[in-house]
């Protein structure tokens, strides 16, 4: 059994994890930075890099402790290269080499919004095992939703030259819209599972708030205007109560939900694509988990979803991209240099905001 070592570090986790080439995961930690960003109200790439580099070796042996495995046991050793912090990914990519050199396994290099893309493949056992798995058929259409990208992509295998962007943010990611009004109600860092939890019992109808870029025919998305209309919004209200607050929670959240919903089912038929996926932190999203499910099924499309583990950043996703990577005899060198910017060609230029 080929079994890979992932590590992770590309921004606010400190992850490891062992999995094998059917992606099972056979031990995995995630060490979460969360709380020393959340004083700030936002990450900080140094105090970020910081912490992965006093966490990093801890974590690793907790995860092949898990896996009841030794360093000798596992075939190669995967870790994120790219795209996130630089500092951060320094620290996950020289430790990996170190462990590459003194154990003569192979060093792969993933990229981490493939490991999100690719994270629907891994299975748990145990109580956090997910009933929805299921192994899905190249190919398949995934939006990918984290703090850091927003995109609707066409996957034909598990290469970056496989993968093809139909169309991303113009300018904040969906994540980052949720961490942003999160912060803007006062809810701590991050916001997306706040706003999760408190849109439950809101009403959604309240506040209308308008779904940004809401034409199907483009997979473009754009938050940064939806962020504003709530921002402008509090500005003008005043002091919420708690209902108040939670109907804003509603109000915010189905916006995002029904845009990313619509778009990507209306990519599937644009595409001829039956399968369709979400990946990434917003991935965890209730609301989104099941409203993709009900329209998916509903326009006959077959809805794959992460496990909630999966879908948070996580090493067991590297870990299996990693595998898949060994398998094809992929080896990195040891001037492996990380970068901020993913392998898989975009097509949307940022920075030109909201329009049509
Ligand atoms: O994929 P991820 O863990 O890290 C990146 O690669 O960015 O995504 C983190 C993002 C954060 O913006 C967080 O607020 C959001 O995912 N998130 C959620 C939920 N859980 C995490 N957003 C909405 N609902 C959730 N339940
Ligand atoms: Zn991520």
């Amino acid at each position: 059994m080929q079994r890979v070592l992932g590590i992770e570090t590309s921004c606010d986790e400190t992850a490891a994890a062992v999995v094998d080439l059917e992606g099972n995961v056979l031990g995995e930690t995630v060490h979460s930075q969360i709380e020393l960003h959340a004083r700030i109200g936002g990450i900080v790439p140094e105090l970020a890099a910081r912490d992965h580099a006093r966490n990093i070796d801890a974590v690793v042996r907790r995860a092949l402790d898990l896996a009841e495995v030794a360093l000798d046991d596992v075939d190669a050793i995967a870790v994120t290269a790219r795209p996130g912090l630089v500092g951060a990914l320094l620290v996950g990519v020289e430790f990996a080499k170190g462990l590459s050199l003194g154990s003569g396994k192979p060093l792969i290099e993933v990229d981490h919004l493939i490991g999100h893309i690719l994270a629907i493949h891994l299975r748990r056992s145990g109580p956090g095992a997910s009933l929805v798995h299921q192994t899905p058929v190249f190919p398949f259409l995934s939006l990918l939703v984290s703090g850091g990208h927003t995109g609707i992509y066409r996957v034909e295998g598990p290469r970056a030259e496989d993968i093809v962007e139909l169309g991303a943010t113009r300018d904040d990611a969906a994540g980052e819209a949720f961490d942003k009004v999160g912060k803007a109600l006062g809810l701590g860092y991050p916001g997306g599972p706040v706003i999760d939890r408190l849109a439950k019992t809101g009403d959604a109808s309240r506040f209308p708030f308008a779904s940004p870029m809401p034409s199907k025919k483009s997979a473009e998305f754009s938050f940064s205007g939806l962020k504003t209309q709530v921002m402008r919004f509090l500005e003008s209200h005043g002091p919420l109560s708690e209902t108040e607050l939670a109907d804003v929670c509603a109000s915010f959240q189905k916006a995002v939900v029904d845009v990313l919903t619509s778009k990507l089912v209306a990519a599937a038929e644009r595409e001829d694509v039956t399968r369709i996926a979400i990946g990434g932190g917003v991935a965890a999203n209730r609301e989104l988990r099941e409203r993709i499910t009900d329209l998916g099924v509903k326009k006959g499309l077959t809805v794959i979803l992460p496990e909630l583990a999966s879908a948070t950043d996580n090493a067991a996703m590297i870990a299996y991209a990693g595998a898949l990577g060994f398998s094809r005899g992929e080896c990195a060198s040891l001037d492996l240099d990380p970068s901020t910017e993913t392998s898989i060609a975009a097509q949307t230029r940022k920075g030109r905001g909201q329009r049509g």
